[in-house]
């Protein structure tokens, strides 16, 4: 019996590295067949400054068919899958893949399948045949094939995007909306912020500029509707927990800061330094950040010292501009507690600073909703509300924590919830209205009779003609026990 769990685990382990191996080897791909093709916009065929990106795109492409026999890339929905497997979007991937997406669908091709190892000019074909497509023709898969085979390629074969798809494919055509440009500025600040971090770490220089650019497009956006950038803060499915965390500090931040009536200016003071809060870690060896155990007392001595380190970072970053006051005290403070017991220990007693409040809060509430390598399910969004207010007064300010559990909602977005007529809801939007705030907007989890994923939303708040409300929450449920990606449902359009 032992032996049988034993192999079981194990072939999960290997299929567990099969999935990794071919996420890495796609991400790898995606990027530099995206550079080949924008690199080909620029220069003719014959162009020699070509050559070195074709090279760079078959080694990807035939390391990878090399050891899998082929290479199929294939589109559905608004996912790219290689060889029957979802390739996730990873954080430096995500232009790439959109890019991708976008064109492909625009000339309605699907699929294509690579079935030996290329040479150069085969490449090289295949990307300007691709490219010199008409857009929106129907039988472009089928001119393309004729094309290849013009060219003497069998290697290759092309199949056109599924009808299905297409109306999505219009989608994408469309002029860009909010969510789109919240998805955007979202993936581009957590590179950005991977980005400042990897230079200050290596004693490099840091681009400020663009991370400020990019904070004030948050807030522009966070003043224009709250709830799309905090939808994002429910994708995290990254590895990079750090760059991840502390956008998502940043937007919960930038809510709070809403609310209280903070201008562009102050907001955008207090999105750089919630991003920057945990800039102290970079001088914290990983051994120690990625601890799957519990730290001993040197460590954790180290550890208290990130919000120190951080401020000596920061006023050592001279192309910040004029270094804020408020910025530095709020980066000291986000680890003190109400009652002053947190970290960095005071020679004098003083209240927490404003930043520092809201940011330890903001702080609080993702890393407990986030898995980590020593806590791999998360607590809910539910359960982790329920365990700041056990601590507000003491360690977080009371009234800050009434309005950010305003801003998230009692039931926070992102939380799967069972309503009454036995559907499956994923929290979307909370109600605006504080004597509805147990009513938000709902995405339907549901899917059509295809198996496919649909995006149907509700409004929990919406009554029948007799005033009674059509469906009612029973309670919340774990999504980690039913296998859902809430990420997943914010990256996506809705239907509606
Ligand atoms: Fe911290
Ligand atoms: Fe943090």
């Amino acid at each position: 019996m032992e032996s049988a769990i034993q192999s079981q685990k194990e072939a999960h382990r290997s299929e567990e590295a099969m999935d990794s191996e071919v996420s890495k080897l796609g991400s790898n791909l995606i990027t530099k067949f995206h550079v080949l093709i924008r690199i080909s916009q620029i220069y003719d065929s014959k162009n020699v400054a070509l050559q070195q990106f074709i090279q760079e795109s078959l080694h990807a492409m035939n390391t990878f068919i090399q050891r899998k026999g082929n290479l199929c890339l294939k589109i559905v929905a608004d996912d790219i899958f290689l060889n029957e497997q979802r390739l996730r979007y990873s954080v430096e991937s995500f232009n790439s893949f959109k890019y991708l997406l976008t064109q492909w669908k625009k000339r309605l091709i699907g699929e294509v399948l690579y079935k030996e190892v290329l040479d150069e000019d085969t490449l090289r074909e295949f990307i300007y045949i691709l490219m010199g497509l008409e857009e929106g023709r129907e039988e472009n898969a089928t001119l393309f094939n004729e094309k290849l085979r013009e060219h003497h390629i069998s290697s290759i074969e092309v199949g056109p995007l599924e009808v299905s798809e297409r109306e999505e494919g219009a989608y994408t055509l469309e002029k860009e909306n909010s969510q789109e440009v919240a998805k955007k500025v979202f993936f581009e600040t957590i590179g950005t912020v991977k980005e400042v971090i990897t230079h200050i770490k290596g004693k490099q220089h840091a681009d400020m500029r663009k991370l400020k650019r990019l904070v004030r497009k948050a807030v522009n956006l966070i003043m224009e509707d709250e709830m799309i950038l905090l939808g994002m803060t429910t994708i995290k499915n990254y590895d990079e927990y750090t760059f991840n965390h502390s956008v998502n500090v940043a937007i919960y931040s930038l809510g709070m800061g809403r609310r209280l009536g903070f201008s562009r200016g102050i907001l955008s003071e207090l999105g750089i330094t919630a991003m920057l809060h945990d800039i102290g870690k970079s001088k914290i060896p990983l051994e120690i950040l990625n601890k799957p155990a519990a730290l001993n007392d040197e460590e954790w001595g180290l550890m208290k010292k990130h919000p120190l380190m951080g401020v000596e970072i920061v006023l050592n970053l001279k192309q910040l501009g004029e270094v804020n006051p408020k910025m530095v005290i709020g980066i000291f403070d986000h680890h003190l507690q109400n009652n002053l017991s947190g970290y960095p220990k005071l020679f004098s007693k003083r209240r927490m600073s404003l930043f520092g409040r809201i940011i330890q809060i903001a702080d609080a509430y993702d890393a407990m909703t986030t898995p980590r390598i020593y806590k791999k399910i998360p607590y809910t969004p539910e359960q982790t509300l329920a365990i700041l207010l056990k601590e507000r007064d003491t360690r977080f300010d009371s009234t800050l924590l009434k309005m950010f559990i305003g801003l998230v909602g009692v039931y926070p977005i992102g939380s799967l919830v069972l309503l009454d007529t036995h559907e499956m809801g994923i929290v979307f939007k909370t109600n605006p209205d504080p004597q509805n705030i147990d009513r938000p907007q709902v995405i339907l989890v549901e899917r059509d009779v295809e198996g496919r994923g649909r995006m149907e939303l509700m409004d929990l708040a919406e009554t029948d003609s007799g005033g009674r409300y059509r469906r009612n929450v029973v309670k919340t449920l774990d999504p980690n026990k039913y296998h859902i990606d809430i990420g997943k449902y914010f990256l996506r359009k809705r239907e509606d």
